[in-house]
């Protein structure tokens, strides 16, 4: 628990289960994530492997939490091709990742070796993040190099940046500054995944917040949901049903594509792409059992002109 009283992000440790379970597996070509696994701790791994092989498992609550790693991997295998090929077409030398949780592209893309990463997540998230960065170095780099076992897994990008803020209450401008992000230099943004945490008026002040240090020349790469009656059922459905992962991070905001153009462009960021995870997932080939939730995901690509 963080001084804030909110514990670390559960959902962020379930996407990197997706992650983790599709690697080698959906996508293949496409999509890898060889180092989500290392983030995660050894209970967090047994979901994956039975997922991996194939293989679920008999008791209900294993049952579930195999199910919800499955139907996230689904989701999460269009939803990173999308988004990391959105990266490599706009490489600036500034990448700030919002809500970063357990991200692993300054980890493994080797496009951003020239790069900066502000990694901005709410502080208890991202403590948890740099605890399981210091646990998962030793777990790559093998046990023969006693010195280095403490330190934090070594990034591919030229720094990480650990900016801890709560879009709630803190102001990313401020900490941005402090964190030595310019300004007046082209920025890729990329908030992925939190979107539908955040209530409307924090979405906006982030948007304001961000274009405040966006010029020409910089894009942001947006992840949010919009509106599913059938969506919201099944949430529910999984709710009641007691699954604790996502109970603690109830949906705030849901977005049409039209509403969240029109707020981005109220701050000169044009959208130039929309897409559903489905559309993707189909163009990918990768499985799509839950048409319902990957059609309501949405990635889009604002550009600054
Ligand atoms: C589902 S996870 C997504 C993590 C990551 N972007 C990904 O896609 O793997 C949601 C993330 O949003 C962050 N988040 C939610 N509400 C936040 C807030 N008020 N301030 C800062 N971060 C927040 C959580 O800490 C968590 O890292």
């Amino acid at each position: 628990m963080s001084e804030s009283g909110r514990a670390a992000s559960r959902t962020a440790v379930l996407v990197c289960q997706g992650r983790a379970s599709a690697n080698g597996r959906a996508g293949v070509g496409q999509f890898a994530d060889p180092v989500a696994v290392a983030l995660l701790r050894v209970a967090e791994r047994t979901a994956v492997d039975e997922v991996r092989a194939n293989t679920p498992p008999k008791g209900w609550q294993e049952r579930t939490a195999y199910e919800s790693v499955r139907a996230c991997a689904e989701v999460v295998v269009p939803r990173t091709v999308a988004i990391d090929e959105a990266l490599r077409a706009r490489v600036t030398g500034q990448l700030v990742i919002l809500g970063a949780g357990l991200d692993t592209r300054a980890w493994r893309m080797p496009e951003l070796a020239q790069s900066d990463v502000w990694e901005v997540d709410h502080p208890a998230s991202q403590q948890d993040k740099r605890n399981r960065l210091a646990e998962a170095a030793p777990v790559l780099r093998g046990p023969d190099e006693g010195d280095l076992l403490t330190a934090e897994l070594p990034a591919i990008s030229r720094t990480v940046r650990f900016t801890p803020v709560d879009f709630a209450v803190d102001d990313l401008g401020a900490a941005l500054d402090a964190a030595g992000h310019d300004p007046a230099a082209p920025t890729t943004w990329l908030w992925e995944g939190v979107v539908p945490y955040l209530t409307r008026d924090e979405v906006r002040a982030t948007v304001a917040a961000l274009a405040a240090r966006t010029v020409t020349g910089s894009a942001l790469v947006v992840n949010y949901q919009a509106p599913s009656a059938r969506a919201a059922a099944g949430r529910l459905l999984t709710r009641v049903l007691g699954s604790s992962v996502t109970s603690g991070e109830p949906w705030r905001s849901l977005w049409r594509p039209q509403r969240m153009a029109a707020l981005l462009a109220e701050y000169g960021l044009r959208v130039v792409s929309d897409d559903n995870l489905l559309t993707l997932a189909h163009a990918l080939g990768s499985p799509a059992r839950g048409r319902t939730s990957l059609r309501s995901g949405r990635v889009a690509i604002a550009e600054s002109h």
